[in-house]
């Protein structure tokens, strides 16, 4: 159920101290963080597994299975043409505004959009990997945003010496559900070794991530919660933000030191 209830000013003060008195930061977001720059979420009303073809198709075994039929449907899941104009919102930029007044910050991200990196963020764990990269099965050879988006189905065009082109189709770096995510000991160790754990935009309902806020040590670290929606780990937080988290982080982080 979406709340979307305005911020008090005492939770807005709440968190604004919290922050300046924070050296560690640990930030774990989800597609909730980029719909104020114009990519869907997954799960709310118009998100983008309201369309089940999609949904049933981003699995490892759709990849391996029917290739050229995965390829289109991932292309509108997560290239399409409106998505790769997104630009970071006033959300990602506070985030990257708290590096500049000289806190250490790690941002644990579920998005494959790129946008927190776009901001400015500089340690940045892409546990669902990139939208932007993709590699050949066979050689692993490594492409960029124009090589996937030259084709309907992007290839290797490798050569061996005898100029033989490899030409298997490519595999995303997206994380498909099935595959194992990346980072998790990173994750782990930075949930637990911070003294602020701000967790936004995300229904945390994709295991392992949805687990990893319950290994924050609840006596050395203050547990903010933004997102517009309920979540499992409401009852866990001990600041509960019901609303738009670009809004919010872009009231409570200071424009400059
Ligand atoms: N501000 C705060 N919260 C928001 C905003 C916003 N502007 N917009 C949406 N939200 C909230 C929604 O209420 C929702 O609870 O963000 C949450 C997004 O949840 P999901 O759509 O489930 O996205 P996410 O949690 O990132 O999904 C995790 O699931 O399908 C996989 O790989 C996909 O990485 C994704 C993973």
């Amino acid at each position: 159920m979406t709340r979307n209830t305005p911020p008090t000013e005492t939770q807005l003060d709440t968190l604004r101290s919290w922050l300046e008195d924070s050296r560690r930061i640990t930030v774990l977001t989800g597609a909730g963080m980029s719909t104020e720059s114009g990519i869907p979420d997954f799960r709310s009303e118009n998100g983008i597994w309201q369309d089940e073809a999609l949904l049933g198709a981003m699995t490892d075994h759709h990849l391996r299975e029917d290739p050229e039929d995965f390829w289109p449907k991932y292309k509108r899941t997560f290239l399409a043409p409106e998505y790769l104009r997104a630009e970071p919102n006033a959300g990602h930029r506070a985030l990257a505004r708290l590096e500049q007044l000289g806190k250490r910050v790690t941002v644990i991200t579920q998005n494959v959009d790129g946008l927190h990196q776009l901001a400015g963020s500089s340690d940045v764990l892409e546990v669902h990997g990139s939208a932007r990269i993709a590699r050949c099965p066979r050689c692993g050879s490594e492409y960029g945003l124009d090589h996937i988006l030259a084709s309907d189905i992007p290839r290797c065009t490798w050569e061996d010496q005898k100029g033989a082109v490899c030409g298997r189709i490519l595999h995303p770096d997206t994380v498909l559900f099935g595959q194992p995510i990346r980072h998790y000991e990173k994750s782990l160790y930075a949930i637990h070794a911070c003294d602020l754990l701000l967790i936004v935009g995300t229904s945390l309902t994709v295991e392992p991530v949805a687990s990893l806020p319950h290994f924050a040590d609840h006596a050395a670290t203050r547990i903010v919660l933004i997102n517009l929606d309920e979540t499992p780990f409401d009852p866990h937080a001990d600041l509960l933000i019901h609303a738009k988290a670009g809004e919010v982080l872009a009231r409570c982080v200071p424009q400059s030191a």
